[in-house]
């Protein structure tokens, strides 16, 4: 039986609710919810788009795409239905003056006592229009919440925009912005791997650890968001973001508390200590790449640009060193690395710790000790050791790995999507998993020194096979410092 801590009654409205991420991780993720028994029987789910549906086509489309993207979630269809009843449609174009906001102005009607939740599948540069309509229909009340999906602004000035607009309407502390992957079991895992274990933390500095491996390789390619994609970039929509908060959440000294700004604080201490790259450094510590045609699973793949249709220097592979200049960690590296159509999906990082100094077995004997948190698939964490091997014949020093596979460990519970977490966090009004302003600021700040440095010295992708693993430069990057990534067979 799945655990879960109550939410209150809600009424959750998704702008965007035709859109790819509200049917393929919204809905399903509400629904795992529901059939969890976690949402509360008055609550309502409002999905708000332009499109002429009404409530019962906007149902069947729900339906649909849960055959799709949540085969298997319904073992009870009956409660699956039920779902669908909580689940209602109001037709809204978000640049519409105020007075055509009717069709959600009586979505909402009679709810009082709910939690009101605006959650903002958008492009961003709709954000600060429909937080303004918002206030004009007074729809927005005094405790009312509103949630941003990424990107927030394509650099740090437009995401300033966004901020303020939404602030005038939205306080802080009524301010969600989604980093999905802080909702991910594993990622959770290494603020409780970190600091509710003895063991780890006086190793965790640069006395033990050589270096950091940060890797979100993924299989896809753009997948019909060519258009959004190609404005953007790898920089732009995995490192500014996801990346940054996986390497923050290594590198953050143990936050006083589980309370979100406690956390979120420290967090900001790591992005404010990063070394900003400028274009004297920018080829020797960073790598762009762009995926080519190749093959993908034994199929063929076509090429970036060609997906794109024109020729295009939008980089779908970046690697970088990083640096965080702070006492715990300087001289430790953290190498990024994340690209589309990569041979395999592995997320995952790589805690890489020193050698002995003293090689008493023999030069060679066994390896440096390794840490590895395995985010997806099957999470689970792995601690490199050396052993001797059984037997007789010498002693021969050999590399073993403990291995706490989540899957086997805690076998029967299922992994919840990043997604349901995030939003009953919502619901609940618990920020910690959610970016602060001053943190997005941070982030920006130092991607676009980055963008910045890439245009002054000319840096353009090196072209990579669909199916390989990136640029070969990437390997150089390592290879230069006398390090290689940790690639498993
Ligand atoms: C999104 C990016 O934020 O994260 C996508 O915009 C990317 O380009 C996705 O594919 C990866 O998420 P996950 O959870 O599949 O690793």
């Amino acid at each position: 039986m799945a655990e879960f801590i109550p939410v209150p009654p809600f009424d959750l409205v998704v702008f965007g609710a035709t859109g790819d991420l509200s049917l393929r991780k919204l809905f399903p993720s509400l629904l795992h919810r529901y059939l969890d028994g976690q949402i509360p029987a008055q609550s309502r789910i409002i999905g708000a788009a332009r499109s002429g549906l009404d409530t019962e086509a906007f149902r069947q489309m729900v339906h649909e795409s849960r055959g799709k993207f949540a085969p298997g979630a319904c073992v009870d269809e009956a409660k699956c239905a039920e779902f669908l009843n909580h689940v209602h449609y109001a037709r809204v174009d978000a640049t519409s003056p105020a007075g055509e906001w009717g069709a959600l102005k009586d979505a909402l009607a009679d709810g009082n006592g709910n939690v009101r939740i605006f959650y903002l599948s958008t492009a961003p540069s709709l954000f600060v229009t429909i937080a303004q309509r918002l206030q004009e229909t007074e729809l927005a009340t005094p405790n009312s919440r509103i949630v941003l999906e990424k990107p927030i602004g394509r650099d740090l000035a437009s995401s300033r925009e966004i901020n303020d607009g939404v602030g005038r309407v939205f306080d802080e502390h009524r301010t969600f912005r989604i980093d999905h992957y802080l909702g991910k079991e594993t990622v959770q895992n290494l603020l409780v791997l970190r600091f509710a274990n003895m063991l780890i933390e006086p190793i965790w500095s640069r006395a033990t650890i050589d270096h950091v491996q940060i890797t979100v390789a993924e299989e896809l390619g753009v997948e019909g968001r060519a258009e959004y994609y190609d404005k953007s970039g790898a920089l732009r929509d995995m490192v500014q973001n996801h990346m940054l908060q996986l390497l923050c959440l290594v590198a953050l000294e143990s936050p006083n508390s589980m309370d979100a700004d406690a956390i979120r604080t420290e967090k900001l201490k790591v992005l404010s200590a990063l070394r900003r790259i400028d274009a004297k450094d920018a080829a020797a510590k960073t790598v762009r790449g762009q995926y080519k045609a190749g093959l993908i699973g034994g199929k063929p793949a076509p090429a970036y640009a060609d997906e794109v249709g024109k020729p295009t220097k939008t980089e779908t592979f970046v690697a970088i060193k990083a640096e965080v200049d702070n006492w715990r960690w300087a001289g430790v590296p953290f190498y990024l690395r994340t690209g589309k159509r990569i041979g395999a999906r592995r997320s995952e990082i790589v805690i890489q710790f020193k050698d002995t100094p003293v090689p008493i077995f023999g030069a060679g004997a066994g390896a440096p000790n390794k840490l590895v948190l395995r985010l997806q698939p099957a999470e689970g964490v792995k601690l490199w050791l050396n052993m001797k091997e059984p037997g007789p014949g010498g002693l021969r020093v050999k590399t073993a790995a403990l291995d706490l596979s989540f899957a086997e460990e805690f076998g029967g519970v299922r992994y919840p999507d990043a997604y349901e977490r995030l939003l009953m966090d919502i619901v609940r009004g618990n920020l910690a998993l959610f970016m602060r302003r001053d943190e997005v600021d941070a982030a920006w700040m130092w991607a676009d020194a980055l963008l910045a440095a890439w245009e002054q010295a000319g840096v353009e992708p090196n072209l990579y096979a669909a199916g390989s693993n990136g640029p070969t430069q990437s390997a150089l990057l390592l290879d230069r410092d006398g390090r290689a990534w940790w690639d498993p067979e």
